[in-house]
């Protein structure tokens, strides 16, 4: 390894750091959030295995216990092969998704004798052997064979080392049929022995959605063939080429048996490709990517990748407290994990726009997933953000929850809507120079504002998901107890879905202002978009607290549900999913947590509970009586939710102590799931003491928990650095006493005071050569607040934010 790298050039643009990068990979935990069942069932589900940014090919090691949505669990389980493609983070079935057409090394066994069925060819890991690092992954098995892999974009290489060697008792199994989920349901296999090329396509089940995908894969081995045979169950067939399976097949285990000699290494390479085309596209990947099977090229080319995203943040790694430093290195790698870059291998309409895949769910990465990329990496956005209107070009609406290539379930509202609107407010003049067309971009908005699919829930016979449009225009929230006669789907999480709809037609309303159309159409978004109200029922009361978002009937009634209903308190256990037993209205949330959900209108939200001083109260008390829930999106704004109080030291107290409480650098270090990167994605933002507010350019800011960092845009290419005069290492801590100077005292912009010392415009931190300095103090109170002048409160539309 280099001990620096300098400029790194990505996609032809080159990210012209002001001095050399550093080299920050090493300061990557892959292991965080890979426990069992840590944290009350989740033990984060990340994927440590190997993987470019945004890579479609990931692979990694499997185990054979569940949960294991991304196949890997640290130290428990045995080790069921190393397969080629994985999610991160994600819920969803609890065997996992993805998973296919794993290898095995089996050893100590004569061909035809061979362990080839997955539970009979697993084996357990030698502990203390599993290691990784960004673009390599390693583990050894305690049958002798020492597992490693690195890849590129849709292809990778996996070498076996084996201990001991002996002629004839070493090989290796390829499976066509074992995905995650054991969910095969036909497909084929096809060897040709003598250029050792192994083909393979199969269909396997998504892990959260109702549809099934077809995949294909390619390996070519290096090492001179010994014997080879096909294998279905247990039985092994040698010298036979190939295996049919026509759909619909269930419950078959199959797969091809290999075996080589080595020389002194003792080792076995194999290379992969993947496709969602064909298994000839597979082949020519692996072919076009890795042409000359040379594995420190992959690999370091793979390293540099991630130096290239890890240097968009820059800070004094010796100065710096370690922990916060191996946190923010770790969380930026995996909010870059995901979505999956599967351009070029669209298998459903043409190939001409960018493709990606792991959108899973966009409930989960609206929050801080895409507003990291909006200030680091908006050329890698912008290809994200043409794949979801290019969904919307062939479906009619913005995508939600795509997983393993096709539309999963709608979680809550249509939360590309917000990722859209972010774009236009912040890229919406640029967005051509950025690969997304203006004018599809505000149509996909408004169709999916507009337009009610015939099953806005799920996507089965019927086309499409979207939301419940007609309802929500004629009642102005989605009601209970009300048959759609336009749109089926579950007629569940009505009060939940209405706020996220209100939030959805603000994006609609930023985005048409950005994108210079009418005040008269932003008029009727920015109505709309306050319709959150109108759940507002001002007679329900809990823990001495009035006034709670409620399910509404048709008729105009409130329907009653105990806002501890779906809370960590809640002692009934409802159901609190997107199932029909899902009574309560809400979903994944309380209405305790849901009743302050309205980032477009805070003030409204404020004025409705009763003013600043109750309103702090109900959040300290939301805070303390256990009503939050570190691990879950609808609460990853609370521990900010003060700055609208005028009151941003006590976020600063609230930060820390959901930081220091929830996360570290353990393999348990992670609240829940980590959400194809939405829970790495907002440790970042706390560490860089930012907080976005949802399409637009207003982030909320506090006081860091680095003492100095750089943020470089790889497409303005500018390096703002942001300086905390005053440091104080003491506060960075969960509770920091008295003395520790954790609360912002002034916010200077290139010399100039702010008007705020509770919010920052997007501009000034992706603006040329710009300097931000933060001055911290240790008083405590409200005598600084976020400002006197008019718009020192972070903006809110009933107070006349969000103005452009
Ligand atoms: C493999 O077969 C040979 C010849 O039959 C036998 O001597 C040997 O014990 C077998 N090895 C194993 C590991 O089964
Ligand atoms: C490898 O060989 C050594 C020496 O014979 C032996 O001690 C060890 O157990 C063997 N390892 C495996 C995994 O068979
Ligand atoms: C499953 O796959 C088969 C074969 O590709 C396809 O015909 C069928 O429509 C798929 N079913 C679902 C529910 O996706
Ligand atoms: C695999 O084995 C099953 C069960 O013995 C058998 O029904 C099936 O025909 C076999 N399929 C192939 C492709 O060999
Ligand atoms: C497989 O092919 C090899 C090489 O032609 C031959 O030696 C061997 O006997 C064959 N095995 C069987 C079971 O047909
Ligand atoms: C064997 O290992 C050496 C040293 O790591 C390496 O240079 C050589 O290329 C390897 N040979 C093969 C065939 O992998
Ligand atoms: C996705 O892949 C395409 C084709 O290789 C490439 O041009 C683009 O830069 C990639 N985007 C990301 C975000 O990885
Ligand atoms: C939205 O428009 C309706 C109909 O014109 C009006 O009654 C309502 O007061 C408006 N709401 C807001 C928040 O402006
Ligand atoms: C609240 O309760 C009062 C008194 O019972 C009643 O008049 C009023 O209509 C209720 N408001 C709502 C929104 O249900
Ligand atoms: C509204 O509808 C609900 C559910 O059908 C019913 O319980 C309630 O009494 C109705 N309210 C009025 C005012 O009619
Ligand atoms: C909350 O405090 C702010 C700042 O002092 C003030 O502008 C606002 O009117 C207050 N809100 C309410 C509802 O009293
Ligand atoms: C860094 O912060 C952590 C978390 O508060 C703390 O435990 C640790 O002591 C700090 N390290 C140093 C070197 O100050």
């Amino acid at each position: 390894m280099h001990a620096t790298y300098t400029v790194v050039i990505l996609a032809g643009l080159g990210l012209c750091a002001a001095g050399q990068n550093q080299l920050l990979t090493p300061f990557v935990n892959l292991f965080i959030g890979t426990e069992t069942g840590a944290n009350g069932g989740s033990g984060g589900n990340a994927f440590p295995g190997a993987a470019i940014p945004h890579a479609m090919a990931k692979v990694g090691i499997d185990v054979d216990i569940t949960p294991r949505q991304a196949g890997y669990i640290s130290l428990d389980g045995s080790i069921t092969g190393i397969s080629l493609l994985h999610d991160e983070g994600t819920g969803g079935n609890t065997a996992g998704g993805y998973g296919n057409f794993p290898l095995s090394p089996v050893t100590n066994c004569n061909f035809t004798l061979c362990p080839v069925a997955i539970d009979d060819r697993k084996s357990a890991r030698v502990p203390g052997t599993d290691a990784a690092q960004p673009g390599y992954f390693t583990s050894s098995l305690n049958n002798g064979a020492k597992i490693e892999a690195t890849s590129t974009r849709r292809a990778g290489l996996i070498r076996f080392t084996y201990q001991n060697w002996t002629n004839n008792l070493n090989h290796v199994v390829v499976d066509l049929t074992n995905d995650l989920q054991r969910s095969f349901q036909g497909g084929s296999l096809q060897f040709d022995p003598s250029s050792k090329r192994v083909k393979l396509g199969g269909t396997y089940l998504q892990s959260y959605g109702p549809s099934n995908y077809t995949v294909f894969g390619c390996y070519d081995f290096q090492q001179p063939l010994t014997a080879f045979g096909t294998w279905n169950g247990t039985t092994i067939k040698p010298n036979a080429t190939s295996l049919n399976f026509p759909y619909p097949t269930t419950g078959v285990q199959a797969g091809l048996i290999l075996s080589f000699t080595v020389d002194n290494n003792r080792s076995i390479l194999a290379r992969f490709g993947v496709s969602f085309l064909s298994s000839d596209q597979a082949c020519s990947n692996a072919e076009s990517e890795i042409p000359t099977w040379d594995w420190n090229a992959v690999q370091s080319s793979s390293a540099s990748k991630w130096e290239d995203v890890l240097n968009r943040i820059q800070i004094d790694t010796a100065k710096e407290n370690s922990t916060i430093v191996e946190l923010l290195y770790s969380s930026l790698y995996r909010s870059a994990l995901v979505p999956a870059n599967l351009t070029g291998e669209n298998p459903y309409w043409d190939n001409t726009h960018p493709f990606f895949d792991a959108l899973f769910c966009s409930w989960d990465t609206f929050r801080t997933v895409h507003p990291l990329l909006s200030l680091l990496s908006p050329v890698e956005w912008g290809g994200i953000v043409s794949a979801y209107v290019d969904g919307w070009r062939h479906t009619g609406y913005i995508p939600e929850c795509r997983s393993n290539t096709k539309d999963g379930y709608v979680q809550g509202g249509s939360d590309g809507m917000p990722i859209l609107g972010d774009f236009a407010v912040k890229y919406g003049k640029n967005a051509a120079q950025l690969g997304v067309d203006p004018a599809d971009l505000w149509q996909a908005l408004v169709d999916t504002a507009e337009n009610t699919p015939p099953n806005w829930y799920t996507r089965l016979s019927i086309l499409t998901v979207g939301r419940q449009n007609t309802a929500w225009k004629l009642f102005g929230y989605i009601p209970t107890d009300y048959n759609d006669p336009l749109s089926t789907g579950l007629e569940t999480r009505e009060a939940s879905r209405s706020l996220e709809y209100a939030l959805g037609d603000f994006a609609v309303r930023q985005a048409g202002i950005a994108l210079g159309k009418s005040s008269e159409t932003a008029a009727i978004y920015a109505n709309r978009s306050m319709n959150f109200v109108n759940l507002f029922d001002p007679n329900v009361t809990s823990d001495g607290f009035t006034g709670f978002m409620q399910r509404k009937f048709p008729n105009g009634t409130f329907a009653f549900s105990d806002p501890v209903d779906c809370s960590p308190l809640d002692t009934v256990g409802h159901s609190c999913a997107r199932g029909t037993d899902n009574n309560v209205g809400f979903y994944e949330s309380s209405s305790w947590e849901y009743s302050f959900f309205a980032p477009q209108s805070m003030a409204t939200i404020i004025e409705l509970m009763g003013g600043n001083d109750t309103f702090i109260n109900r959040v300290n008390h939301y805070f303390d009586a256990g009503y939050f829930l570190a691990g879950n999106e609808p609460g990853f704004e609370m521990p900010w939710a003060y700055h609208y109080a005028n009151r941003p030291d006590l976020s600063a107290r609230r930060v820390r102590d959901v930081v220091f409480t929830n996360f570290n650098t353990g393999i348990g270090g992670l609240p829940g799931n980590d959400d194809s990167g939405a829970m790495a994605s907002l440790l970042v933002f706390h560490i860089l003491g930012l907080y976005p507010v949802p399409s637009s350019t207003q982030l909320l800011i506090g006081s860091p928990l680095l003492s100095s960092y750089t943020l470089s845009n790889d497409f303005f290419r500018t390096h703002t650095r942001v300086t905390v005069n005053g440091f104080d290492p003491t506060g960075v801590v969960a509770q920091p006493a008295n003395s520790s100077r954790v609360y912002v005292q002034s916010v200077m912009i290139n010399g100039v005071e702010a008007a705020s010392r509770c919010w920052i415009d997007f501009n000034d931190l992706v603006g040329a050569s710009n300097e931000i300095e933060i001055q911290v103090t240790n008083v405590l109170g409200d005598a600084l607040g976020c400002g006197d002048g008019p718009n020192a409160l972070p903006d809110s539309l009933a107070t006349g934010g969000f103005k452009f």
